[in-house]
């Protein structure tokens, strides 16, 4: 039965996200999923992450308590961000529950109401949520698949009146995309964004899940006053942690508070300390490149078994960071019909493309986004060949269709 309780206008528009739906189609035990960007499970570090619990609630009577953000877990953040390549202050540090939580307070910090906003065409649905509430102007841009952000599209953007309120920007290991931004474009979106003084955010859950020697620089390495960076524990510790951070301008903490405060009063005391109490055992450093070297496997088993079982026409690239590879597909396939069947007959789940799609442009229908990270190369290999089987068998059915239609 629905209720007649009167909803707030903006809330007319919204759908459940594609990405929720499929965290319960993939919840089925017997469901080989690509779908979600889920680090792997076997690798949490739950038995040293259980001892760091315990030593907190036995040693530390504060936890459970009210109180307020955690100076040592900032100042790790400083070292993890000193990883990152980005130098700077405790005084600059802002302690969230995940970098979505960040983001809904740097949205809230920033955005009025039917405001503008700049990002991509094909940009991580989470912030598009983020921005329902405000009714915002959407101004999208493209994204070039080797070197990222169409920054000159930016900067046309930025030349209009009234100017955007911010820039949305995943530099490295893009969502759903894959790519990471050329250091050119970084260097020249930054330079924009100082010279029109519209902040970027800049939203960095895999720059340290890099697959190469080295990470490239984030936006924010080349400009502390219009970067707002945000991290997350989510994808190098665990996501149940429902930790992460900001790094942003210094007068910003204080509105940041008062935000923070109104929606959940202050950091979970027990697992801010529990997480301070893992990286001081100096877990993590040694957890990141395990975790890369893995990641690394994930990835190149994808794209071999892409490239052994996928037809001609379809394409993608390596990605460099991240947890995701983007593929396009013949047009002649159609995204939702390939996961109704991938689904229905080989209990396989992927994101189509479409689901990323922001503003009214147009969108290709035949493009997925496959998560490497969560499946053993073994299950990868089988799991792509009975995708590809079903991608053959509809192209082969087209082709026939065609026929059929020149008779
Ligand atoms: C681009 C991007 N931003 C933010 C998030 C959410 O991160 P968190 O779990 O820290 O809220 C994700 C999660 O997949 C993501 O891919």
């Amino acid at each position: 039965m629905s209720s007649d309780i009167p909803l707030a206008d903006w809330t007319m528009g919204i759908s459940r996200s594609a990405l929720q739906d499929m965290l319960t189609t993939c919840a089925r035990p017997d469901m080989l999923s690509f779908a979600l960007g889920l680090p792997a499970a076997e690798l949490f570090p739950t038995e040293k992450y259980a001892q760091s619990l315990a030593r907190v609630l036995s040693n530390d009577p504060r936890s459970l308590q009210y109180g307020p953000p955690l100076q040592r877990l900032k100042q790790q953040v400083l070292e993890i961000m000193r990883l990152r390549g980005v130098h700077c202050r405790e005084e600059q540090i802002f302690l969230t529950a995940g970098a979505q939580q960040g983001m809904h307070m740097l949205t809230r910090l920033l955005l009025n109401p039917g405001g503008r906003v700049v990002m991509e065409q094909m940009t991580y649905s989470g912030f598009q949520q983020v921005l329902q509430p405000y009714c915002p102007t959407i101004l999208t841009v493209p994204t070039d698949l080797d070197t990222g952000m169409d920054v000159d599209a930016v900067e046309r953007f930025l030349r209009e009146e009234p100017r955007p309120s911010l820039i949305y920007s995943v530099a490295d290991g893009h969502n759903p995309l894959s790519v990471s931004m050329s250091v050119e474009k970084r260097r020249r979106l930054v330079e924009l964004a100082r010279r029109f003084r519209v902040p970027i955010i800049e939203d960095d859950p895999y720059g340290l899940l890099f697959y190469g020697d080295s990470c490239m620089p984030p936006l924010r390495s080349f400009d502390a006053d219009w970067v707002c960076y945000v991290g997350t524990f989510s994808k190098i510790l665990a996501p149940g942690v429902r930790t992460g951070w900001l790094v942003v301008p210094e007068n910003l903490v204080a509105p940041l508070s008062v935000i923070k405060e109104s929606i959940d009063i202050n950091m979970a005391t027990l697992t801010q300390r529990a997480v301070s109490d893992y990286i001081g055992t100096g877990d993590l450093s040694d957890h990141l490149p395990v975790l890369r070297a893995e990641y690394r496997r994930r990835r190149d088993a994808m794209l071999l078994a892409l490239q052994t079982h996928f037809p001609t026409g379809a394409r993608w690239r390596t990605p460099e960071s991240g947890l995701f590879c983007w593929v396009e597909l013949p047009v002649q396939i159609n995204g939702s019909e390939l996961l109704r069947l991938a689904i229905d007959t080989e209990k396989i789940a992927f994101i189509p493309g479409f689901a990323f799609h922001a503003g009214n442009g147009p969108c290709l229908g035949s493009a997925l986004r496959l998560n490497f990270s969560a499946n053993s190369t073994a299950v990868i290999e089988d799991g792509i060949a009975r995708l590809a089987r079903i991608v053959n068998g509809l192209l082969s059915n087209r082709k026939l269709d065609d026929r059929r239609a020149l008779h």
